[in-house]
């Protein structure tokens, strides 16, 4: 167990059908939680933290906190610097020890997103780390701070850039949006099954936060094996400390913090299939 490659945690998922959690942290007690429950619970966990996140959680001090769990896991742990933004930070995710790197390069042209997810193809592979990269574009932003457009993959550009680039996930479009959804989310389950029959790799579906299960469990049939939440811990989070307050200590505080985002983990989990995996 321990600190393991992303691209094994996935072959193993792709192998038994069933998704794997990536979930996003901002803090120790995110850390402490997804780690408790992936070993409560016997099943592989993806640790993530997006660039754009790195102003409330350097880098230098979350990174290595995240290593150092992963390393000291029972069940294996991946960690995955998402959305990398820039060749210098996702190189400094490297050399801290991630052991897979996301390149966006979902604002670029098809030409200019291959030419530079290629780079870090090249730059990962010295370190052996997994690469995934974007193609289309998922809407919202990891942040919040602009509500940027879906745009749809398409199957021929997706076989294109996943055969050229020598990644080794893909994450799609398929009216998939990060943050909080304007309305029922509306997957489109037809088209994840053409790109699936296209493209080798394992899939990536971002946006996790408030799709259904039986939308999950689509998904997982259809090929989607990495699956990223953010925004629902976060909110479980400030929603289960606001009922709690006012707190009489710090120590029972923390305590509440990792709770409540130990549940959301768990509940992702279970409908995306891969707890008594290990
Ligand atoms: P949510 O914030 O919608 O869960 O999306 C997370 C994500 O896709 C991170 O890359």
């Amino acid at each position: 167990m321990t600190l393991v490659k992303m691209k094994d945690i996935l072959q193993a998922a792709e192998e038994n059908n069933y998704g794997v959690g990536a979930f996003s942290v901002a803090n120790m007690e995110m850390v402490i939680a997804a780690i408790r429950t992936a070993e409560e619970h016997r099943s592989p966990l993806i640790l993530q933290i997006a660039e754009v996140r790195l102003g409330p959680s350097p880098l230098h001090l979350i990174g290595p906190m995240m290593i150092e769990a992963a390393k000291k896991a029972s069940v294996p742990v991946a960690v995955h610097f998402d959305h990398g933004e820039t060749e210098e930070k996702i190189k400094e995710a490297l050399e801290i020890g991630f052991t897979s790197v996301m390149y966006d390069g979902s604002l670029l042209s098809l030409e200019e997103n291959i030419v530079e997810t290629k780079k870090i193809v090249k730059l990962a592979e010295s370190y052996g780390a997994t690469v995934e990269a974007e193609i289309g574009r998922v809407g919202g932003s990891e942040d919040g701070t602009v509500d940027i457009e879906i745009a749809i993959t398409s199957v021929e550009e997706a076989k294109r850039f996943a055969t050229e680039t020598g990644i080794d996930a893909l994450a799609i479009a398929i009216g998939n949006a990060h943050g909080v959804y304007k309305g029922k989310p509306n997957l489109r389950f037809d088209l994840l099954d053409e790109i699936n029959q296209e493209v080798e790799i394992p899939l990536v579906l971002h946006g996790g936060s408030g799709i259904s299960q039986d939308d999950f469990r689509t998904a997982i049939v259809h090929g989607i094996r990495k699956i990223n939440v953010a925004t629902s811990t976060f909110n479980n989070v400030v929603k289960c400390v606001n009922e709690d307050a006012p707190f009489t200590d710090y120590f029972t505080f923390h305590e509440r913090l990792i709770q409540a985002a130990a549940e959301n983990v768990k509940v992702h989990m279970e409908m995306f299939q891969s707890t008594g995996r290990i």
